[in-house]
């Protein structure tokens, strides 16, 4: 018998999960006409789509109004809204797609960018363009001939999703007469637990490094699980901080630069472990990514002082802290708005001196921030360049020198700085700053050191306050930030606009990550966004949209991807299976690694995406990501794009069980990939 090819074998395992009509496309625009039937797309069950905001509406824009691009009406179609996405079963069954695509006029006046995308069994078919409010509709017309699987996508254009109302008007289908066509939403998976419980016997968890500047304020939770109570010690820890015995935290100054070499020792009634820890007293902190919560994915603008004490209490009730989640994020909405009616938003933004005068939701700050250190955590805000923030509250723009002196008064760890009106401030000032649109992109022509100019500015200031706060950047990935947010003294930059909690929202900025991955590195990360686990919803609460197999692959692809992790929801309602999500120690510990390397995808087959993250120990942590909508049963063995040689351990870390050995050279590993899911291994050399 022919012997197959290494690489064969893996395609041809794929293959077989394949729609065979993947290979037969003819995305020739050109009419065709047929007899046969009219189906509608509005007459398809538009429950199954799934969008950025709100619901998708038949014959009606997503606002409700009848649907209406660039002034001209239209009787049918699916109002929706950007990210968009709906899949339609036509098992070859349909000749022809053919809509009039827009931006609703609902909108205009707003700033509004959408991309229309029609995808036929994995493989692009079609494309709008980016569309803005106000442009003329575009005739979208796609020969189906074998199509199986059809998606219709909405993209945000490439500028977040605001005001991004989008329209499929007079949407249809031409197919023979009695053909079945439907909208198919993901088959239904009830949430399963994979991570195992923790022993009672202690366990010391966390990152192996932790990096502080000279003399800055040292806190430092020991992260154990184990029965309680816990006895804590540390040998080797420098002059200037202690440990706490009974808290396992460590606190005061370091004032000597170096790297201290310590033991880290927790003991209970079952037993003691210890753990190598490196303290690195210099210039660089967030040596690996910070881990916390932010109220934004959840309260949006109804946080509260209040709200955001009860998150920190949770960190610590549930046990989350015992896992190495420790900053409490507070988002926007903490200072006074320009024109809200809420009461509780109005009010002077500054005083005589121009230092920033919190809202009524948030009357001592200072204390808040003193509670939530005593609790072991450390505290995050949120402020703009620009005059105003992204939800219209009182930026920092002209203040920066006296809002950094205040977040270090007030006690501040994070700080989260948001680009938002800027835009005004960046286009030269033409518009008043004050009058300016609270998220202003703007200039069309990127002039890279004037974006960058506002954030070196804060940047600097940060760096002369006398505790460490960690520098978020957020400005969507605007100028390549990755390749200049570690010079403006940036520890995380965001890459991509907002998430929300659909698919089509996580894996479009999953998919977007490699560009920025050379720059990440201990002290720089990048910054895919939020976690959309749990409850969510900007002020709108209700469980993520993800089903339970892309909680995981999000969970495990922002781990190998050296993200911030920062937890987006309600933490008085976690559930059991989303605390299993956030505590599974070896997942969290690939986030952690020291070496601070981001996973890049290696190999891709079909629908398969292999991402690899070289690991401090000289292992790798590699994910086999399902982006297809079937489950995948594959034997892999295309070893050598992995980097891994030899006879290797495989780890399943999800279940943190050894599943197999396997001799590269010579065998293929057996795996079953959950659709929209994930295997998530990590692989280490055997003598
Ligand atoms: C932007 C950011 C979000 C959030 C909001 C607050 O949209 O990207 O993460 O901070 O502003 O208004």
């Amino acid at each position: 018998m022919k012997k197959i090819t290494r690489s064969a074998l893996v395609f041809l395992s794929v293959l077989a999960l394949l729609p065979a009509a993947s290979f037969a496309l003819n995305p020739d625009p050109a009419p065709v006409v047929h007899d046969g039937a009219t189906v509608w797309l509005d007459d398809l069950d538009i429950s199954e789509v799934t969008q950025g905001w709100g619901t998708a509406r038949k014959n009606a824009s997503v606002d409700g109004k009848p649907l209406r691009i660039a002034g001209r009406d239209y009787a049918r179609g699916v109002g929706t809204h950007a990210e968009s996405s709906v899949q339609i079963q036509l098992d070859g069954g349909a000749y022809e797609f053919a809509a009039h695509v827009g931006v609703d006029d609902e909108v205009k006046g707003r700033v509004s960018s959408v991309e229309f995308i029609v995808i036929g069994d994995s493989r692009e078919l079609w494309r709008s363009g980016v569309m803005k409010a106000g442009d003329i509709a575009r005739d979208c017309r796609v020969n189906l001939a074998g199509v199986k699987l059809l998606e219709l996508q909405v993209s945000d254009g490439g500028n977040g999703i605001d005001s991004d109302h989008a329209d499929w008007a007079e949407a249809r289908f031409s197919a023979p007469e009695g053909a079945h066509l439907h909208a198919v939403g993901m088959p239904v998976v009830a949430p399963y637990l994979l991570t195992p419980p923790s022993p009672a016997t202690p366990r010391i968890n966390g990152p192996t490094i932790f990096g502080v500047r000279p003399g800055s304020p040292f806190l430092y939770t020991v992260p154990a699980t184990g029965d309680r109570p816990m006895r804590f010690s540390a040998d080797g820890l420098p002059d200037g901080i202690k440990i706490d015995g009974a808290s396992g935290r460590i606190t005061g100054r370091v004032t000597k630069p170096g790297a201290y070499a310590v033991t880290l020792r927790a003991e209970n009634s079952k037993g003691n472990a210890s753990k190598r820890f490196r303290i690195v007293c210099g210039d660089q902190i967030a040596l690996t990514p910070p881990m916390g919560w932010n109220s934004w994915n959840c309260f949006a603008q109804e946080v509260s002082a209040d709200k955001v004490k009860r998150a920190a209490e949770v960190m610590v009730r549930s046990g989350l802290v015992n896992h190495g989640w420790s900053y409490v994020n507070i988002d926007d909405f903490w200072q006074n708005h320009r024109d809200s009616g809420d009461p509780t938003l109005k009010g002077d933004f500054r005083d005589e001196r121009g230092v920033i005068i919190p809202n009524q939701r948030f009357p001592d700050m200072k204390g808040l921030v003193a509670s939530i250190h005593d609790l072991g955590l450390k505290v995050g805000l949120y402020s703009s360049p620009g005059p105003w923030t992204c939800g219209g509250c009182a930026g920092s723009h002209g203040y920066e020198r006296q809002d950094a002196e205040t977040y270090a008064k007030w006690g501040i760890d994070y700080l989260k700085y948001d680009w938002c009106s800027y835009g005004a401030v960046d286009a030269g000032q033409k518009l008043d700053p004050q009058k300016a649109p609270s998220f202003n992109l703007g200039r069309g022509e990127r002039d890279r050191e004037a974006e960058i100019a506002p954030y070196r500015l804060m940047g600097t200031l940060l760096r002369e306050q006398p505790r460490d706060i960690v520098y978020s950047l957020c400005q969507y990935g605007m100028s390549d930030v990755a390749s200049w947010g570690a010079s403006v003294n940036g520890n995380c930059w965001r890459t991509t606009h907002d998430i929300t909690d659909t698919w089509a929202s996580m894996r479009g900025i999953a998919l977007a990550q490699d560009n920025s991955a050379a720059h990440a590195g201990p002290g720089n990360w990048s910054d895919p966004d939020m976690l959309i686990l749990g409850h969510v919803g900007w002020g709108n609460p209700h469980p993520t949209r993800l089903t339970p197999d892309e909680q995981y692959l999000h969970m495990s692809l922002w781990s190998l991807f050296s993200a911030p992790l920062l937890i987006g929801c309600d933490m008085e309602k976690l559930d059991d299976f989303t605390l299993n999500l956030l505590t599974n120690d070896e997942v969290i510990a690939v986030n952690q690694d020291a070496l601070g390397r981001q996973a890049t995808c290696v190999h891709s087959i079909g629908d398969i995406r292999v991402y690899v993250k070289e690991l401090e120990d000289g292992s790798r942590a590699v994910g086999f990501c399902n982006f297809g909508r079937l489950p995948a049963v594959i034997r892999y063995d295309a070893f050598a794009p992995l980097g891994l040689k030899g006879r290797q351990q495989a780890r399943d870390l999800w279940r943190q069980m050894d599943v197999a050995t396997v001799d590269t050279a010579r065998e293929s590993l057996p795996l079953t990939i959950p659709a929209h899911g994930i295997v998530l291994y990590k692989f280490t050399s055997m003598p």
